[in-house]
């Protein structure tokens, strides 16, 4: 499994530490920046990882942000990407279920570092369950190929 990960400078310690986690549970990530706490402008970040989750360079992305939600934003702009803000360990894991999300959100300002890691954990592990869900997740791609459904 290869995971892309982003972060502007609101979320470079958030990044850092999850970066961290990724290490010790031995899975393979590209960090696409930002490398330091010099601001920045956050589409681009997120633009650059989940761009190589949609080429399918990567399996998924983690993209951080003070918030979560202008990463997720920027992310969701991205033909192929399904991006959602998760705050919580049971938003990581019906947004894989449900939605089958390939880039997960997370905002610093919002969740500790150790729910960050839990919520990461849950998310790389969680099964899309197909069935009905496909047929939903198939609207959302009709809505992105701009479709009237
Ligand atoms: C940067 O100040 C902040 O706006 C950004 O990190 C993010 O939270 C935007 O949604």
């Amino acid at each position: 499994m290869k995971i892309a990960i982003a972060a502007d400078h609101g979320a470079f310690e958030l990044k850092t530490s999850i970066i961290e986690h990724l290490k010790e549970k031995g899975i393979e990530y590209y960090d696409f920046g930002c490398y330091s706490k010099e601001s920045v402008d956050y589409p681009r970040f997120a633009y650059r990882a989940s761009k190589a989750v949609a080429d399918g360079d990567y399996d998924f992305g983690v993209i951080c942000c003070t918030t979560g939600l202008g990463v997720s934003m920027a992310a969701n702009k991205v033909k192929g990407v399904r991006a959602a803000v998760c705050t919580n360990e049971m938003l990581a894991e019906m947004t894989r279920r449900h939605n089958n999300a390939n880039v997960i959100c997370m905002g610093q300002n919002v969740v500790t570092t150790e729910l960050a890691d839990r919520m990461v954990d849950i998310f790389l592990s969680t099964e899309f369950e197909g069935g009905r869900h496909q047929r939903r997740v198939d609207l959302l791609t009709a809505i992105e190929n701009g479709e009237s459904i």
